[in-house]
């Protein structure tokens, strides 16, 4: 059994691993939390019994304690990970991390280097390691069944409304509020790339642009909320949200309720709250007409170690939230695509296998929503690591994570400066 401190009860720390901690009674018991947010603190409280006197109304006033737990979950805001992890080490807290680590590679170094002079270990929430899928991938590459690497070509797709909802309405809309979208989004592709390959990255290019969210492509007349635009332009603008969070395939009137509709109200949804925040808050603001700067379109070109090269495209423009990837070898191929949870093994000159890994009931997590069983897999991963002192095989510490944040960030640089090639050993140095 362990004992865990939830530092920001939001989307991650409440729903995507607290409530799955109450799966698991005889394991993981949640002790305290800390939230600003009174409801969402009262909420989580509540979730797991936590008596008054370990309700926290801020990270900072959990910190002032003694240490409380076994291990501090830290799923406040990106760009105020670096405090709360910096005091939680200090207090004797082996730490779980939501990612990014940090938007400042000099605050990502110092973390891993307080980690490494005070023995604690820093988990960074790369999920997708954790799922059924990347683990199979992983699997296959390590056994050696397409020989040595050659190319691989990763794509992530975004999905229009998930853009539109997370970065351009949302929380990692602005560059300067949370991190650049290389980094917020696709450090896990970064981070996942790295470690199906298991080799260093030597060098870095990056071209990339916000190409349609910006005041330019508003429609003429316009309003700058969806509940006051004229009724034209409504029904033919993609991104006005009642068809997003009410009545569309994935709205509160079909019976979805879960993320992102949680995060636009905040608690619990209803038409009606959700309907009033559309009115009143961020999430029923105009696409045109946000104070948005991230990207929606970006490619990274790598060289590895032994020449090996890597392309990634993340693209804003999908129908699909998906990821898919082709590796090639030297003695075959790996095609495959996450949202259909399908991997073709081609060996050259064989029949291709085709594998289903969620399908296999011993390399699944047992639940496939939240990052594809990453949420799952990653709370399983917390407890063999903490709980019976076993690190899963998708477990690496922060020493590592952090090195997909210099990719990530050394793509940015590339990108900010019109495809530049980065060295990635004098972009290191220079932190
Ligand atoms: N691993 C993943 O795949 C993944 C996915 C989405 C988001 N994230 C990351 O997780 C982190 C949290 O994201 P989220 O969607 O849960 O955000 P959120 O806004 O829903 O939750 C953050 C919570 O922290 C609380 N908070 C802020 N400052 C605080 C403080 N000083 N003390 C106590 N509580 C405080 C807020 O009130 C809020 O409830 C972000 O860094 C984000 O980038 C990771």
């Amino acid at each position: 059994m362990i004992t865990v401190a939830i530092l920001g009860a939001g989307a991650r720390g409440r729903n995507a691993y607290g409530l799955k901690f109450s799966k698991f009674p005889d394991d993981i018991k949640v002790v305290a939390v800390a939230d600003l947010d009174a409801e969402k603190l009262r909420i989580c409280g509540d979730d797991h019994n936590i008596p008054e006197n370990m309700r926290f109304t801020s990270g900072e006033e959990m910190l002032k304690q003694p240490k409380l737990a076994d291990v501090l979950f830290v799923c406040t805001q990106d760009r105020d990970h670096f405090g709360h992890t910096m005091a939680g080490l200090e207090k004797g807290y082996d730490i779980v991390l939501e990612k990014p680590i940090s938007p400042s590679l000099e605050e990502c170094k110092a973390i891993a280097e307080k980690a490494a002079e005070l023995g604690r270990k820093v988990l960074v929430c790369h999920v997708l390691r954790y799922t059924a899928f990347y683990t199979k991938l992983k699997d296959l590459i390590d056994t050696n069944t397409i020989g040595e690497l050659v190319t691989v070509n990763a794509e992530e797709e975004v999905g229009y409304w998930h853009q539109a909802h997370s970065f351009v309405r949302g929380n990692w809309r602005n560059s300067v509020e949370s991190s650049p979208m290389i980094l917020a989004k696709c450090c896990h592709d970064m981070d996942i790339l790295l470690w199906l390959i298991g080799k260093k990255c030597l060098k870095v290019s990056s071209f990339g642009s916000l190409k349609h969210f910006t005041a330019d492509n508003a429609p003429e007349g316009s309003a700058d909320r969806c509940c006051n635009c004229p009724e034209e332009i409504k029904k033919n603008c993609i991104f006005e949200v009642e068809k997003f969070y009410i009545d569309g395939p994935i709205g509160i009137k079909n019976g979805y309720t879960g993320w992102p509709r949680k995060v636009v109200e905040g608690k619990d949804p209803t038409v009606e709250n959700v309907t009033e925040a559309l009115r009143t808050g961020p999430y029923g603001r105009c696409v045109y007409k946000c104070d948005n700067d991230v990207v929606d379109n970006q490619i990274v070109n790598m060289r590895l170690e032994d020449n090996v090269t890597v392309n990634f495209t993340m693209s804003a423009f999908s129908e699909k939230i998906n990821r898919t990837i082709r590796i090639r070898g030297t003695k075959g191929e790996i095609v495959a695509d996450w949202g259909s949870d399908e991997i073709k093994l081609t060996v050259f000159g064989k029949k291709p296998e085709i594998f289903h890994p969620n399908n296999d009931a011993s390399a699944g997590t047992g639940d496939t929503g939240g990052h594809g069983g990453g949420d799952m897999g990653l709370v399983k991963g917390v407890i063999s690591l903490f709980a019976n002192g076993i690190p899963s095989k998708s477990t690496t510490y922060i020493d590592k994570s952090i090195e997909s944040h210099f990719v990530a960030l050394a793509a940015e640089e590339s990108r900010l400066n019109d495809g530049k090639v980065i060295d990635m050993e004098e972009w290191i140095n220079k932190f």
